[in-house]
């Protein structure tokens, strides 16, 4: 048996290796063993692909991997939990601009063939391809420079933008149609590849850095789209599968994060695009009342069944190696403690839960809103770290909000709040939180890392 032979045999473990990694990623358990189990099949597939095809010599393949690898240990290790979302849109970027590369060689290849022929699905198929990977490209690359603040974060707009991009998108169309009709016709390739280029970058600049981990997503699922087009143009059965569990996963997550937030994808895409809006809490203005570290702690001592909510906070004081500090104080002082996620707090989906996975926070005491609300009445303190948008009332009464309609964390039910917290600053959506100026709701001020591990101390002295 040949190598060429066993590449088939090959492709369908690494399927398989990607469907069980994607089923294991569906819960903090297993993720790891997902992970694991989803390189091993990319290892597997990159392997045999390049083996059994002698598509390149060895030495390629072992530079290709050494800088590849290199590279990608560089970033990983250097990037903070905080910078995951720029890091994914760059690798999904990267991924996609991969795949347009393998087209463009494809076409290239065909077109300085002695004879060219190219059938019709093929160059449609070829044209699709390179249009949503040339933007998912760009777009990755401007979501990344916004979200890592190299560009300003906030919507890009000028006088004009609709028509210009509705230009450019007719010329994508026009210069595709024109190719379908003649595939020979390369200037028309170069065209629609520019053309789609730059629809990339100005689909994503008027979008503001709020909506941007949707955005990302969103292209998440364009670059796997992009590679399932890509394996119909190469005629490659892996990349056609991965390409669509990476499309149909990207589009789903998509889905819930709008759901979460209480937003249609069509409205973050082309809707206000994520401008802040400013606004003073509903209601009568109160003063919002502070408590002193000494003060948390006798109310804490006194408590026996404790909610952590934590928000995107905890992960910008990383407070969360504290945190698993103040539970074990609590606990060891008769008090029940859990934690309340909210889908969308923090800055990427299961944010919290990989923060608190990290402190060895155990999985069963992480529990989703709509477990934990029914019983936010029975909290005697309800600790509210980093969290502002995800406790918001106003999302559920004030339909003036921009947050109205969003599913909250009812931290306002329990007996008292604690909302730690450096400021009265607004949160991600820049509005004011009525909770801080609830009756039962006590302000810690300070740093969440610190203010924790205050009370931690104070714990440890009494
Ligand atoms: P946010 O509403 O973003 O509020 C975070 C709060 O943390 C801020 O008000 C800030 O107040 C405080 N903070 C920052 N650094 C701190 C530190 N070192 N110590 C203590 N507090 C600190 O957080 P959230 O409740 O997690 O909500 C998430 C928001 O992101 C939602 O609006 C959601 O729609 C949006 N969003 C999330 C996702 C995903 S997938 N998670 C995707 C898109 C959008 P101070 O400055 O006063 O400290």
């Amino acid at each position: 048996m040949n190598m060429a032979s066993l590449v088939p045999l090959v492709y369908i473990l690494a399927s398989v290796l990607f469907a069980f990694g994607l089923k294991f990623l569906g819960s903090p358990e297993t993720a790891r063993r997902g992970n694991q189990l989803s390189a091993l099949g990319m290892l597997l597939a990159v392997v045999a692909t390049l083996a059994g095809h002698h598509i390149i010599g060895w030495q390629w393949i072992l530079l290709g991997l050494a800088i590849g690898s290199g590279l990608g240990a560089l970033v990983a290790v250097k990037a903070a939990m905080t910078q995951m979302p720029e890091m994914v849109a760059l690798l999904h970027g990267c991924g996609a601009l991969a795949s347009v590369f393998v087209d463009w060689v494809h076409y290239e290849k065909k077109h300085s063939a002695f004879i060219f022929s190219i059938g019709g699905v093929e160059a449609f198929t070829l044209y699709v391809s390179i249009v949503l990977g040339a933007l998912t490209f760009t777009g990755s690359l401007i979501a990344w420079a916004k979200l890592s603040e190299r560009m300003p974060g906030r919507p890009i707009t000028f006088p004009g933008q609709q028509w210009i991009n509705g230009l450019i998108l007719l010329g994508i169309l026009v210069s595709g149609v024109l190719f379908l009709m003649n595939p020979v016709r390369i200037d028309l390739f170069y065209v629609f590849l520019a053309l789609s280029a730059l629809f990339g970058i100005f689909m994503v600049i008027p979008i503001g850095g709020a909506d941007m981990p949707v955005v990302i997503s969103v292209l998440n699922s364009y670059s796997g789209v992009v590679a399932c087009t890509t394996g119909f143009v190469i005629n490659n059965t892996l990349l056609i599968v991965v390409g669509a569990l990476v499309g149909a996963n990207g589009i789903i997550l998509s889905i819930i994060m709008c759901k979460a937030m209480n937003r249609s994808l069509g409205n973050v895409l082309f809707g206000a695009f994520g401008a802040a809006i400013k606004k003073a809490a509903a209601g009568e203005k109160k003063e919002a009342k502070s408590l002193t570290i000494p003060d948390a702690f006798l109310i804490l001592e006194a408590a026996r069944s404790v909610v952590i909510t934590p928000g995107y906070g905890l992960a910008v004081a990383q407070a969360q190696h504290a945190v698993r500090e103040l539970d074990e104080q609590l606990e060891k002082n008769g008090a029940e403690v859990r934690y309340a996620i909210h889908p969308v707090a923090g800055r990427m989906p299961g944010h919290m839960n990989v923060l608190l996975a990290e402190a060895n926070i155990p999985y069963d005491k992480l529990l989703e809103m709509e477990h934990i609300n029914p019983t936010m009445e029975n909290v005697d303190v309800c600790i509210v770290i980093g969290a502002n948008d995800t406790v918001n009332p106003a999302a559920l009464h004030d339909k003036t909000s921009p947050i109205y309609g969003m599913p909250i964390i009812e931290t306002f039910k329990a007996k008292t709040v604690f909302v730690i917290k450096r400021s009265m600053a607004a949160g991600f959506a820049g509005i004011e939180n009525e909770l801080f100026y609830y009756d039962n709701t006590r302000m810690i001020f300070g740093d969440a890392k610190d203010v924790v591990q205050k009370l931690v101390a104070e714990f440890k002295t009494k």
